[in-house]
């Protein structure tokens, strides 16, 4: 067996810092010591050096989990920076045209690879994505995440109205590709499948039963969608259920809420809402960069999680206008300074980590740097640029260290990033 030892400053996450003082680990001269792609040890470097491993050393860089990106959309790679006004318009003009392209597989692979780059090179080592309505673009980004054998949630939408033809299908063609994909993909390596209908505008009710059937059919399966996220979004969605009592009794109806369900941006709730979300355990996933780039509102954080609702952090690419889970935190640092809630940096690092991992239900594998988990790490660097070089000079603990690589970070900050224990971003090697 061969093992590797990985040398540095090490953050572990146990626990939520929101919730008590006692939730993390920090080895100022630690390490972590990996075999067959999974965390053997961690702790000290003197206490768990191994003669028979190869040793990287990252010092003085810090070593933790690698990001969980909890709601990131496949075939918008290319749509990152697209000028609209808002929602509705953003995805007729620039969005379903663009993943109109994913029909073609060849299209769909290479965009795959791109995809995959750019989350190596931001520290992104597991995200839930929206696919296309193509099967192909699902196939495409399951065959390229199972070559670099990372852990990939994804799911084909499923959409058959309000939308150009060349990105519909059908309540019964949407049916029988999910199924198909399902059989195919979910628990073949570290691949899951999702249940992913686009968005109550873009569905039939027939659709949504379909989709509610998927889930019924295979209870332990998520499913991914959107909520509340744009005023107009949601007056076009009441007229499209008026017997729906409010946007997410529309899910709720069709078997659609639990605790494996991601609900994107949720963003206007009414307070039935709230409480019916945190009853059935369904999940709110806060996209900040996307919420302030289309202009949809300013998500409560802090409302939501005093109301018992696990929530996750997310880019939302490309409504969101960063692949990097840094520039994500620090928008979302900001919105909570506009809501008057005060986020710690041990906190926001913990949400992108194994906040987010408990938030898609596979926090047993990933999210923390703890024995028997997925050795999906990522080597940070405080001074990666010569502006957070000059800003470190003045501070002098990891929670400010961690503050800039918060605001001031982002995929130049990211040295390594390990996916099973394999170095992806820059291939660091051993040194004996
Ligand atoms: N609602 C339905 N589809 C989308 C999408 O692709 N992006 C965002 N931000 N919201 C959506
Ligand atoms: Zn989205």
């Amino acid at each position: 067996m061969t093992k590797t030892l990985l040398r540095g400053r090490v953050l572990s996450f146990h626990a939520d810092p929101a919730e008590t003082t006692d939730s993390h680990r920090f080895w100022e001269n630690g390490a972590i010591l990996v075999a067959d792609g999974r965390i053997l040890a961690v702790g000290d470097w003197a206490d768990i050096r191994d003669p028979e491993a190869k040793e990287i050393d990252h010092r003085p860089h810090i070593i933790m989990a690698g990001f969980v990106d909890p709601h990131i959309h496949f075939p918008q790679v290319q749509v990152v920076a697209a000028w609209a006004a808002q929602l509705l318009d953003w995805l007729n003009d620039h969005t379903f045209p663009i993943e109109a392209q994913y029909r073609d597989p060849a299209h769909a692979a290479r965009m795959a690879e791109a995809f995959l780059d750019q989350l190596i090179g931001n520290g992104t080592t597991t995200v839930s994505a929206f696919c296309s309505v193509h099967r192909e673009s699902a196939e495409a980004l399951f065959a390229a995440a199972e070559a670099r054998g990372m852990a990939m949630l994804a799911g084909k939408v499923m959409m058959d109205r309000n939308a150009p033809d060349a990105v519909l299908d059908t309540a019964q063609a949407s049916y029988d590709d999910s199924r198909a994909l399902i059989e195919r993909w979910h628990g073949r390596g570290r691949l899951e499948y999702v249940i992913t209908p686009r968005f109550a505008i873009t569905s039939t009710p027939e659709q949504l039963r379909a989709a509610g059937t998927l889930a019924a059919e295979n209870p332990s399966l998520a499913v991914q969608t959107h909520l509340n996220e744009n005023r107009a979004e949601i007056e076009l969605t009441m007229q499209l259920y008026p017997e729906a009592s409010d946007y997410l009794d529309i899910y709720d109806r069709f078997g659609m809420l639990g605790p494996r369900s991601l609900m994107g941006h949720a963003i206007h709730m009414n307070s039935r809402e709230i409480a019916r979300m945190a009853e059935t355990g369904t999940r709110a996933i806060h996209c900040p960069t996307s919420n302030l780039f289309l202009g949809s509102g300013l998500f409560d954080d802090r409302g939501m999680r005093d109301a018992g609702v696990v929530t996750g952090v997310a880019t939302d690419i490309g409504g969101g206008t960063s692949w990097s889970m840094l520039a994500t935190l620090s928008e979302a640092y900001k919105i909570a300074q506009m809501r008057g809630q005060r986020m710690h940096p041990f906190a926001a690092f913990h949400w992108a980590t194994r906040g987010n991992a408990i938030a898609l239900g596979i926090e047993d594998r990933v999210g923390s740097v703890q024995p028997g988990r997925h050795a999906d790490l990522v080597v940070l660097d405080p001074r990666a640029t010569p502006a957070m070089r000059l800003r470190h000079d003045k501070v002098d603990s990891l929670m400010q260290e961690l503050f800039i690589l918060q605001v001031m970070g982002d995929d130049r900050a990211v040295v390594e990033t390990y996916v099973a224990g394999r170095a992806m971003k820059a291939g660091a090697q051993p040194t004996n």
